[in-house]
C-alpha cells in the first residue's frame, strides 16, 4: 500500500468571476520511504499540491488517502490529527516563533502531544544535537543564522517522529552553502530513518537530491523523472 496515494486531484479557486484551475487530474502514488521532489515554474501548483497533500487545503475533485485513510471524508480535527500525527511541516521562512528559543520551538509539537517535562525537553534537545545544534538550544530566532533557523524548523517537523516531511521551498531562502547543508541533512533523514520526504522546488541541483522528480505544469504533472 502506497503511504500517499492521489486520484484524479483537482483544485479550483473561485474569487468572484474568477475562477483558477490551481490542480487539474493529478494522479500520484508516493511509497513509504521514498524521497521525491516536485518542481515547476512560478504558479505551475506547487504549493497548492504540497497543501493537499498535507492536508492543509482539500481538493475540488478526486480522492486522497494517506496511509489508507480517505482524507476528503475527514472532518477538520481528524485531519488536524493526521497532520499531527504523521506529519511534519517544513516552509521557505522557518515559521518558528521570535520569542520563543530554539529548544522551545521544536518542544511545541510535543506540548500537543500531550509530552511533558524531562522527556520533552531530552527529545527536543535530541533532535537539535541530530541536526548539528546541540550548542544552541538557547538561542532565538533571531540569533541564528538562516540555515540554523530551518535546521530549527527540521528539528520540529522530524521531534514526534511522523512518516512524512513535506517541504516547501526549503532552500528558498538560503545561501548555496546553507541550502546544500539543509539538502544533506534531508538525505541522511531519509537513509537513516526511512522517513519519506516530499520537497517542492524550482531549482533542479535541489530537486535532484530527491530520487524523483515530478515536473509541474499548468497544475498539471509534464512528466516524471527517475535519478540514478
Ligand atoms: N488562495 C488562492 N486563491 C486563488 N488563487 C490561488 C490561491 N492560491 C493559489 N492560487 C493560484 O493557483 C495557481 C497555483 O499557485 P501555487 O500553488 O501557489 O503555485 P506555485 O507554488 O507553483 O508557485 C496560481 O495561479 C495561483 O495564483
Ligand atoms: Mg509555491
Amino acid at each position: 500500500m502506497a503511504l500517499l496515494e492521489l486520484n484524479n486531484i483537482s483544485r479550483r479557486y473561485r474569487s468572484g468571476q474568477l475562477q483558477v484551475d490551481a490542480l487539474t487530474g493529478i494522479n500520484l502514488s508516493i511509497e513509504d520511504g521514498e524521497f521525491v521532489s516536485i518542481m515547476g515554474p512560478s504558479g505551475s501548483g506547487k504549493s497548492t499540491l504540497l497543501n493537499v497533500i498535507g492536508c492543509l487545503d482539500l481538493p475540488t475533485e478526486g480522492t486522497y488517502s494517506i496511509a489508507g485513510r480517505h482524507v476528503e471524508k475527514l472532518r477538520d480535527g481528524e485531519l488536524a490529527e493526521i497532520r499531527n500525527r504523521f506529519i511534519g511541516f517544513v516552509f521557505q521562512s522557518f515559521h518558528l516563533l521570535p520569542n520563543l528559543t530554539a529548544l522551545e520551538n521544536v518542544e511545541l509539537p510535543l506540548i500537543y502531544r500531550g509530552v511533558w517535562g524531562k522527556e520533552r525537553r531530552d527529545k527536543a534537545k535530541a533532535a537539535l544535537e541530530s541536526v548539528g545544534l546541540g550548542d544552541r538550544i538557547d538561542h532565538l530566532p533571531s540569533q541564528l543564522s538562516g540555515g540554523e533557523q530551518q535546521r530549527v524548523a527540521i528539528s520540529r517537523a522530524i521531534v514526534s517522529s511522523p512518516s512524512l516531511i513535506l517541504a516547501d521551498e526549503p532552500t528558498g531562502a538560503l545561501d548555496s552553502k546553507s541550502s546544500e547543508n539543509i539538502m544533506e541533512i534531508f538525505r541522511k533523514l531519509n537513509r537513516e530513518t526511512g522517513i519519506t520526504i516530499v520537497q517542492v522546488t524550482h531549482e533542479r541541483h535541489i530537486a535532484l537530491y530527491g530520487r524523483k522528480i515530478y515536473h509541474l505544469l499548468d497544475g498539471q504533472i509534464e512528466k516524471i523523472e527517475n535519478i540514478q
